[in-house]
């Protein structure tokens, strides 16, 4: 008898369910995609009952096709797209589209919080009120969409609304409570004081939970809509991001996590409920009980790449392209690549800034734009490192997960613009490791995350900081930051222009 918890990672594009044994191996994964709906500019949204079905497919073909007994899956947990929001009326039924993390439209809003509270609202959330944030969402459907609000009478998060399909049972978990923006970090407990100020009632919030604890068995209706057993048991899981910190054992603040997905991701543990970057790093709390972790997200850093590729090498295979920057140097024969192109989170939280290519000239070819793309997206992430450093962090490694993982010369480069040991990891699951290894700890597998991350999580290759191009890449870096308040200005106006002229 092999028993097993399956990870669930619920993506923005797709969900994989990975089943792993108490030793951390990964037995059998499978995986579904669903669509996104982008109505508008700036809008993006999915139906949740998308999820549930990418989500039963996947266990379904765990149970048929690689053979798992239904029995010996003895814990799920999940691990999610951030900050969603999905509205439920008095019978638990969705009354709307949920509205994505990258969906942007509720500036606005976001406008509005900062006017009505200010710096009251960072003290109370450690962040700023982002459009990613559930909050605006939620007051963007407020002043929208009154006859949805009215009905409204839970919110959910994405992993949070699958769960209460398989289980019946809403819960939301404390690393996605912090996300919605809406939780008082420092109590601990959903802020009445902004609860009150916009007019929100606290019944609206469901009850919070830790990521490893129970959150309820497997219901009768979901085990027979998918060859469940009744006797598995489901717990809390996490946002992606605090999921895939776990997963990649980020279990100490002296250790970094580069993550790059569509969007890209610096991600550090922190210890202290009281540490405040005052909104210019989300602070949020971790999957591990007690524990936080701060991050910046830089909004285009895969998607800067596949934007690249797509746009100017379209038949082309991937890796291809990426390893071409080989044949450029350590700053792409001095041109420069601001990765704003979808606009910016952190360390410059703008809707509107745009990306650049900078000092391009005669002589570039197209490697040296690759080379200039690869190594933007990582100058934005050595801005969010500074912001670290500058209140007296040192990194000891830095663990690269996601499409920087995939090549050794993106690696070498993360390695020498952050002057840390970078490292890969065995095996790398990204956040559904991360959710395993949640139930794991739930089930009493292991004592706590610490012991389960030994067994779970293991290091591969490491690349060293090359002094040469560490001294180059600082003197680039200083460069790379004049970008920013060199091009607002004009990418702002053009933007406008844009805007105005209905230009798509
Ligand atoms: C984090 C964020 C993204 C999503 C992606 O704040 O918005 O990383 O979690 O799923």
């Amino acid at each position: 008898m092999t028993e097993c918890v399956l990870g669930v990672d619920l993506g923005t594009s797709a969900v994989k369910v990975s089943a792993v044994t108490k030793k951390g191996e990964i037995i059998a994964q499978e995986g579904m995609d669903f669509p996104l709906s982008q109505p508008q500019p700036g809008y993006a949204e999915q139906d949740p009952e998308d999820w549930v079905s990418a989500a039963t497919v996947a266990i379904v073909r765990l149970i048929l096709r690689d053979q798992l007994k239904p029995e010996e899956i003895k814990g799920i947990s999940y691990s999610g797209q951030m900050h969603g929001l999905v509205l439920l009326d008095k019978d638990n039924r969705v009354l709307r589209p949920a509205m994505l993390w990258n969906d942007t439209r509720s500036t606005k809003q976001r406008e509005e919080i900062m006017a009505k509270m200010g710096n009251r609202f960072i003290e109370i959330t450690h962040n700023q009120p982002l459009e990613g944030f559930t909050l605006p969402k939620l007051l963007w459907v407020k002043e929208n969409q009154p006859e949805i609000f009215a009905k409204a009478k839970t919110m959910l998060l994405p992993k949070d609304y699958l769960r209460f399909r398989m289980t019946g049972k809403l819960a939301i978990d404390y690393s996605d409570a912090t996300g919605t923006v809406m939780l008082d970090v420092e109590k601990q407990t959903w802020s009445r004081e902004i609860l009150e100020t916009f007019g929100i009632s606290e019944s609206l919030c469901p009850p919070l939970v830790r990521s490893i604890d129970n959150t309820g068995q497997i219901d009768d209706w979901y085990a027979e809509y998918s060859g469940l057993s009744t006797t598995t048991k489901t717990f809390g899981g996490g946002a992606d991001n605090a999921c895939g910190a776990v997963g990649a054992g980020i279990d100490s603040p002296t250790k970094l996590l580069s993550s790059i997905g569509t969007s890209g991701v610096i991600l550090k543990y922190e210890p202290n409920r009281k540490t405040n970057y005052q909104g210019v790093l989300q602070y949020e709390d971790h999957a591990i009980p007690d524990a936080f972790y701060s991050m910046g997200v830089t909004l285009a850093a895969g998607f800067s790449l596949s934007w690249f590729k797509k746009t100017f090498a379209a038949d082309e295979d991937f890796t291809t392209v990426v390893e071409s920057a080989a044949k450029s140097t350590v700053g792409a024969n001095g041109l420069l690549f601001a990765p704003y192109i979808v606009g910016e989170r952190a360390p410059y939280a703008d809707a509107d800034i745009r990306g650049s290519f900078i000092g391009v000239d005669g002589i570039h070819q197209r490697h040296d734009f690759v080379r200039a793309v690869l190594e933007g997206i990582i100058f934005s992430f050595r801005d969010l490192m500074d912001k670290y450093e500058a209140k007296g962090s040192h990194f000891e490694t830095v663990v690269s997960i996601g499409g920087g993982a995939k090549s050794r010369l993106w690696q070498q480069i993360q390695a020498d613009i952050f002057n840390t040991r970078v490292v890969s990891l065995k095996n790398e699951q990204g956040p559904g490791l991360g959710a395993a290894m949640l139930a794991a700890v739930g089930l009493g597998w292991f004592k706590d995350i610490s012991e389960c991350t030994k067994v779970f999580v293991h290091f591969k290759d490491v690349f060293l900081p090359q002094p040469g191009n560490v001294e180059k890449y600082r003197r680039l870096h200083e460069i790379y930051k004049q970008i920013y308040p060199s091009t607002k200005q004009i990418t702002h106006e053009l933007v406008a222009y844009r805007r105005e002229n209905q230009d798509r």
